[in-house]
């Protein structure tokens, strides 16, 4: 294989700013920061763990980290991802076809890794970043309804699986639709900035058309094999609010028989991009024995926050309980699902803070997403049950033991209506509601016994 190149911008207050260029070769990546961006300390580098200097670390690759993980985030991962159809598709129309192997996710990192969520903007030279800075911001004078042919593509060509999705109708009425993670169907998108959600969208970015206000936003879109997901992801998000967990806004609606919860990106602020960095791919870069969430176990995860805490401006107790009060809000709400992409800091060095809660869907209600903690924790039978075990957490997070048994009993007050709540959510199919009940009813009861005794 010959070395890949590519550059690295970012959008900052002054206009885009090169941040540096990127080889990778089979063995190793390296970034080299550009002089523009070592003389800008106000601008975030590339990722905490790569930051602005001379000489910053060299990646040697593993596992399936081809080069450095923060970047390799950019990608959109294999499977039913959206993005990855729509940019497979374009590249099957051009000359050179689709790609095998490392290649083709190298393609669809150059052609997917911009405008995406975060701040990286990646390009195949400068002369393309030129180009597409250039282009006139998106000033559609009319948002795309729920009667336009997007959502019958979505819906025929990617939902339902019925046509095969025409990614040109896709990219022509959305533009090149940027990356973004994760395994349910989502589009990155502006929607108008109003209580309820009339299936408008615009291209990521859209400010306003006419005099509507438009805010960007992560809009995901259920899966039939998902059915009720999105309602179920909906009452996780007002229940951690409720608990006074950062959570942001968001909106869910049924249009074009599709359901959708869009949810406010938090990785905007003023029409500009924040640094969003998975702890998945912070640890994929810090530990090199690290291949997968299943390579650490919870406590070494809060053991970890200090660390980060040397290299970003980062308030290390608060971000410890913070992670520790989700940890066991997952437990009580049946979310499964709380791997390391699903935590991530936001913001650079200078500013670095855990990010508002996402994606906190209680997957527990589907027996092949049935797992107590997506982050294993050294279970051990002395602590006692859960409880027990996650009060010995505490240390690990910053706690005494007593902080950690007070915020499991007050989540559990605070949640005590959580089971009859799913109950009543009666476009969930029944047996999803029952199977999601019967295990939050079994481990909030062992919890609450454990706490009482
Ligand atoms: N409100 C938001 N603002 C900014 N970025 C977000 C927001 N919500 C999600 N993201 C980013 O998009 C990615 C995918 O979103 P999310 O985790 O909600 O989707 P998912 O497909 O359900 O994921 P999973 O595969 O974990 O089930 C997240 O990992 C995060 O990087
Ligand atoms: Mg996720």
């Amino acid at each position: 294989m010959s070395d890949r190149h590519a550059v690295i911008w970012t959008r900052s207050a002054d206009g885009p700013l090169k941040l540096g260029n990127l080889v990778v070769t089979q063995r190793e990546s390296r970034f080299s920061y550009s002089d523009e961006a070592l003389a800008r300390d106000d601008v975030p580098g590339v990722s905490l763990l790569l930051p602005r200097s001379a000489t910053p670390p060299v990646f040697q690759a593993k596992g399936g980290f081809f080069m450095y993980p923060r970047l390799m985030a950019l990608i959109p991962p294999p499977g039913h991802n959206l993005q990855r159809q729509i940019v497979t598709r374009l590249l099957q129309a051009a000359p050179g076809g689709i790609p095998a192997g490392q290649d083709l996710e190298w393609a669809l990192f150059l052609l997917a890794g911009r405008n995406g969520i975060g701040h990286l903007d990646v390009f195949p030279d400068d002369l393309a970043a030129d180009r597409w800075y250039r282009q006139p911001a998106p000033a559609p004078n009319q948002a795309i309804g729920p009667r336009s042919r997007l959502w019958a593509q979505l819906r025929d060509g990617f939902v339902h699986d019925l046509a095969p999705l025409d990614a040109r109708v896709v990219e022509h009425l959305i533009g090149p639709t940027p990356s973004a993670g994760g395994m349910t169907a989502k589009l990155l998108a502006a929607i108008p900035d109003a209580p309820r959600w009339d299936g408008r969208i615009a291209p990521p970015g859209t400010q306003r058309i006419g005099d509507t206000t438009f805010t960007d936003v992560v809009l995901k879109i259920e899966q039939p094999h998902y059915a009720g997901l999105a309602e179920l992801e909906v009452l996780c998000l007002r229940v951690h609010r409720e608990c006074g967990f950062d959570t942001p806004r968001f909106w869910r609606s049924s249009q074009a028989e599709m359901e959708f919860l869009a949810v406010e990106r938090f990785d905007r602020c003023g029409g500009l991009p924040l640094p969003l960095e998975s702890l998945y791919a912070l640890l994929a870069m810090g530990r090199r024995e690290f291949l997968s969430t299943a390579d650490i176990t919870l406590d070494e995860l809060g053991q970890t926050i200090p660390k980060l805490a040397a290299v970003a401006a980062l308030e290390v107790k608060s971000t410890q309980e913070a992670i520790f009060r989700r940890v066991v809000l997952a437990l009580l709400t049946g979310n499964g699902d709380l791997h390391l992409e699903n935590l991530s800091l936001l913001g650079g060095a200078r500013e670095a803070r855990l990010a508002p809660v996402y994606d906190p869907a209680p997957m527990r209600a589907w027996a092949r997403h049935d797992l107590r903690f997506a982050i294993p924790i050294d279970f051990d039978n002395a602590h006692g049950g859960v409880a027990g075990n996650l009060i010995a957490l505490a240390p690990a997070f910053g706690m005494k033991p007593a902080k950690a048994r007070e915020i499991i009993a007050a989540l559990l007050v605070q949640t005590r209506d959580y089971p009859e709540r799913v109950m009543a959510l009666d476009k969930v199919p029944l047996e999803r509601r029952q199977r999601l009940v019967e295990v939050v009813t079994r481990e909030r009861r062992g919890v609450a016994e454990e706490l009482g005794g």
